[in-house]
């Protein structure tokens, strides 16, 4: 293939296909070089609202915007090929009505480029899911910890363990396989639950925090990296970005400060 060939990109009947064959690998992207680096390694990238945490210090995903996402997941759509990109339609973007959903999900996949959006939501949103999948717009639904909900749950709490519990999010996730969602995400999923759901659905399930159960899993990238101190407890790091990154600068600054950078081959001179 040459070098210019655009390679196919993953669609909603491949991914589904995965499910009970191989496992689904997906991985947040907010960014065009980290898109590109991630890319060739899975078969979704997820543009999540959890951006307004991870790149702007936000103590909630409350504060995103419709505009923000779109930034974000312009640039991951242009740096990627393969992958399936995903946009999280952030708070108060899909709440207030099917309508609502249609122009902002509309609009996200027009400026975007993106696959397909994603919504958290249950029984709740399914006329909206249903709304959109009707109309052409691919929806992931996601239930279990839902971090929009975080001022009505009063925090970021694993679900399933009560037979309530239980019983909601099998009636959640029913509901939004039922309205079209062409793939259920478990976040914070009590593990034993979250394999029953995989069985019980015929739609596969992407799980953060809800164990080998699910059809693939999802982390936020740059904990898997090691870039923060605290990371959830079902994150395993696969690197130590942040020690990288503080060694780096370290080793930059006493450069700097020694006179040694820049030095002869990093310096421009005009050759009359
Ligand atoms: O916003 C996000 O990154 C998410 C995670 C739960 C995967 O939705």
């Amino acid at each position: 293939m040459s070098k210019h060939t655009p390679k196919k990109r993953q669609t909603v009947r491949n991914i589904q296909q995965k499910k009970g064959q191989e496992p689904i690998v997906v991985l947040t992207a907010y960014s065009a070089p980290m898109a590109a680096l991630l890319d060739p390694h899975v078969d979704m990238l997820l543009v999540g609202d959890s951006l307004g945490m991870v790149l702007y210090g936000m103590d909630s995903t409350l504060g995103v915007s419709v505009d923000l996402m779109i930034a974000h997941a312009k640039a991951v759509v242009s740096a990627s090929e393969s992958a399936f990109v995903i946009v999280d339609m952030p708070f108060g973007s899909y709440q207030l009505s099917p309508e609502q959903a249609f122009e902002n999900a509309a609009r996200i996949m027009k400026e975007t480029g993106c696959a397909a959006v994603k919504l958290e939501g249950g029984v709740e949103m399914a006329e909206t899911v249903r709304f959109l999948t009707e109309r052409g717009i691919p929806v992931m639904a996601h239930t279990g910890l839902k971090p929009q909900h975080v001022h009505t749950t009063g925090g970021y709490r694993y679900q399933g363990k009560t037979d309530e519990e239980k019983a909601a999010l099998l009636e959640d996730a029913m509901a939004g396989q039922e309205a079209g969602a062409f793939a259920m995400l478990l976040e914070c999923v009590e593990n034993d639950v979250a394999a029953e759901l995989t069985r019980k659905l015929t739609i596969p399930t992407i799980g953060i925090g809800a164990g080998a159960g699910c059809d693939g899993q999802v982390l936020v990238t740059e904990d898997m990296l090691g870039l923060f101190e605290r990371t959830p407890k079902f994150v395993k790091t696969y690197g130590n970005m942040k020690e990288m990154i503080e060694q780096a600068v370290v080793d930059y600054a006493q450069d700097v400060r020694d006179g040694v950078f820049p030095e002869g081959k990093q310096t421009l001179k005009v050759v009359s």
